[in-house]
């Protein structure tokens, strides 16, 4: 009985540790202190470190230091019967992210011994921060990103016009540090409803932004991911097609674009940063971040959502077999910032 008293405690413990990175975890040897020693030792390290996923732990774990520790074990022990929410991320990394990355979110059962279950999906609606809606390509109205300010910007993004993923927080800001309104290191925090279970919240760090090596997005943008079969050699974009007799190659009447070998009425964009041309990478209202999130989540900076053959990017797989991730993209914005054509 005393031995299951203390199962908060290690809850607290595992938390600080960062335990979130694993997806199952066996009791640490504190679950069983051999004597009071041992509790208090436990419950201060405990009482330093209050993180987010298990404050309602944290609680109990309090309570259970006190004197009548023993004669409490058994309403402990209830109230540890049922297993908590907790958030942690998809790939069981820390809970943080740097300016473009998508964070995978999951929530999961955390049980008093210190395993997990996953919460099925489709039972989980994420409701902190906001969820985007990707607005329609051929009648988007006014934009629907958020704007940034002094605070840090993330939402989530559900793209009916695509594939996409419920719970991956894209981080667009870090906002500005340091203000009054600002103070500390950046996060954002994030809620999740899970039906008949109630709300779980936690906090997500914001990393500083990559910095992105202008070579290796040669590279990426040219060969591995061939970005540049639709967007040009040097991002300039698809230009109007040509029918054989040199005339303009028409779709529908209007403009056509030839990507990829196939006549679209509309074009792949420029994404580099030739002056004046409004291109991606010249425009001042894009950014590296919103770069990066534009090609994974399928939308552009308005929200609007981006029409296929452009590819899904996000989880996707670079051809050495790695998870396009946040550097990848910054690698790729890099270069296209030094391409003036
Ligand atoms: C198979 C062709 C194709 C490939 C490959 C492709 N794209 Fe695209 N991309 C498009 C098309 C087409 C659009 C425009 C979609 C629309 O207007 O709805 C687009 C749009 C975009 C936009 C939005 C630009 C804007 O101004 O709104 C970004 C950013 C982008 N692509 C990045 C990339 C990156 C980065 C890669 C490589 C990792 C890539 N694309 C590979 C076809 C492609």
């Amino acid at each position: 009985m005393r031995r299951l008293a203390f199962v908060p405690i290690a809850l607290v413990g595992l938390a600080a540790a960062a335990w979130l990175t694993a997806t199952a975890c066996g009791g640490p040897d504190a679950a069983a202190p051999t004597g009071a020693g041992d509790a208090n030792e436990v419950s201060d390290a405990s009482a330093e470190s209050m993180p987010v996923p298990a404050l309602d732990a944290a609680t109990d774990a309090t309570d259970a230091t006190d004197a009548t520790l023993v004669d409490a074990s058994t309403d402990a022990i209830d109230a540890f019967a049922t297993p908590r929410l907790a958030i942690v991320t998809v790939r069981g990394t820390p809970l943080e992210g740097a300016p473009g990355e998508g964070v995978g979110l999951a929530v999961v059962y955390l049980f008093a011994d210190g395993t997990t279950a996953p919460v099925a999906a489709d039972q989980v609606v994420w409701t902190l921060p906001s969820t985007i809606v990707a607005t329609d390509p051929s009648d988007a109205g006014a934009s629907v990103i958020p704007a940034t300010g002094p605070r840090p910007t993330a939402f989530y993004v559900q793209n009916p016009y695509r594939d996409d993923r419920a719970g991956v927080l894209y981080i667009l800001d870090p906002g500005d540090l340091g203000t009054p309104d600002a103070p500390g290191a950046p996060s954002i925090a994030v809620r999740a409803t899970v039906a008949d279970a109630g709300d779980v919240t936690a906090t997500v760090a914001i990393l500083p932004a990559r910095v992105g090596d202008p070579s290796v997005g040669q590279n990426l943008f040219q060969h591995v991911l061939m970005c540049a079969a639709c967007h040009g050699a040097t991002g300039g974009g698809s230009p109007p097609a040509t029918s054989p007799d040199g005339g303009p190659q028409l779709y529908d009447g209007g403009t056509g674009y030839l990507i990829s070998g196939k006549l679209y009425p509309f074009p792949a964009p420029g994404l580099n940063a030739a002056p004046d041309s409004g291109n991606v990478a010249s425009d001042p209202a894009w950014s590296a971040a919103m770069f990066s999130i534009a090609s994974q989540a399928d939308v552009d900076n308005r929200g609007v959502a981006l029409r296929k053959p452009m590819p899904y990017w996000l989880g996707g797989t670079s051809a050495d077999g790695g998870t396009l991730g946040p550097q990848d993209f910054a690698d790729l914005f890099a270069w296209l910032t030094t391409q003036p054509q």
